[in-house]
């Protein structure tokens, strides 16, 4: 991220979880907390996809595709995440990049487990604005400012009260393409070296491509003639990674690779009807654990 301003992204991924809940892939994606994060300027465009509305003005028009767009990526990665957490119960979850991620306050799996947020303080104190008296479903939320990019994530975990001999579930949802690939580095080797048997990485990474990126430029172009202030204007993408690469990355620092898929392949096995294949082709999500020993 640039500067010190709260994450413009993590808006737009909470804006695809609000429009998305009850209409997409409904009975195995749900959030209905997604909406009562959003600010009342960030919920006109929801409220339009959610009633298939689309406006007439060009600037509302962009807004309305961008919200549609992310809730159909946003679906198929939640969903996969959800269901690799629920698969191992563990008494710790570290959300990477938190954002406006709401699983603490909406996941009832979470009872037994200790929730450790750990975002950019910019953003991190942003989502403490929105939280209001919103209780969490989890058995503690722990609020853990870190800037990827200068501070020493193990430190900060340890002064929240993570206990590196207790196993971890580790999720790093839509964050690996903002930090270049030394970031990436140093954040999987934080969690490995503060991981014990037992514990689950699952990261959502892009790989890379061509035509995604060609799709990103014109979303730009098309958002800077209608005079709207892009998403990503003060984020900018900085690393993709192979799946060879990721899962040689994950090996490295003791986590096993057990499935890495990609959203479109995701969306397909959930019957989600498809309008973006090209990004959703490039994003993915892989499951890595650790083994004993
Ligand atoms: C697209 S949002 C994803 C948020 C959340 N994981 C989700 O999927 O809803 C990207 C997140 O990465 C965080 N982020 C980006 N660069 C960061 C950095 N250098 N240090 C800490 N967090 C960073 C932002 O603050 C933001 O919360």
């Amino acid at each position: 991220m640039e500067g010190d301003r709260a994450s413009h992204t993590a808006v737009l991924v909470c804006q695809g979880r609000a429009a998305a809940h009850g209409r997409i892939a409904e009975g195995r994606f749900a959030d209905p907390v997604a909406m009562e994060l959003l600010r009342t300027d960030e919920l006109l465009a929801v409220q339009r996809v959610r009633e298939g509305r689309p406006p007439t003005g060009w600037g509302e028009r962009v807004e309305f595709e961008t919200v549609r767009a992310s809730s159909e990526v946003v679906v198929p990665r939640t969903i996969a995440i959800d269901d690799a957490i629920r698969a191992r119960p563990v008494s710790q979850l570290v959300v990477l990049g938190a954002g406006l991620d709401d699983r603490a306050w909406r996941m009832p799996e979470l009872a037994d487990v200790d929730v450790f947020e750990v975002d950019h303080p910019a953003s991190q104190r942003d989502k403490r604005g929105r939280l209001g008296d919103l209780q969490p479903l989890a058995r503690s939320v722990r609020f853990v400012p870190v800037d990827f990019s200068r501070d020493r994530l193990e430190a900060a975990l340890a002064s929240a009260g993570h206990d590196p001999d207790e196993a971890t579930t580790w999720i790093w949802e839509g964050v690996v393409p903002y930090l270049s690939r030394g970031e990436v580095r140093a954040t999987v080797q934080a969690a490995g070296g503060t991981s014990t048997a037992g514990s689950r990485l699952v990261v959502n990474y892009q790989s890379p491509s061509m035509s995604a990126a060609i799709g990103r430029l014109t979303v730009r172009a098309v958002t800077a003639v209608a005079g709207r202030r892009s998403p990503w204007a003060d984020e900018p993408r900085r690393s993709s990674w192979s799946p060879s690469a990721m899962s040689g990355l994950l090996a490295r620092h003791g986590f096993s690779l057990q499935r890495d898929d990609d959203l479109l392949a995701l969306a397909v096995d959930l019957s989600i009807p498809v309008r973006h294949h090209r990004s959703l082709k490039a994003g993915r999500v892989a499951i890595a654990d650790r083994q004993p020993g």
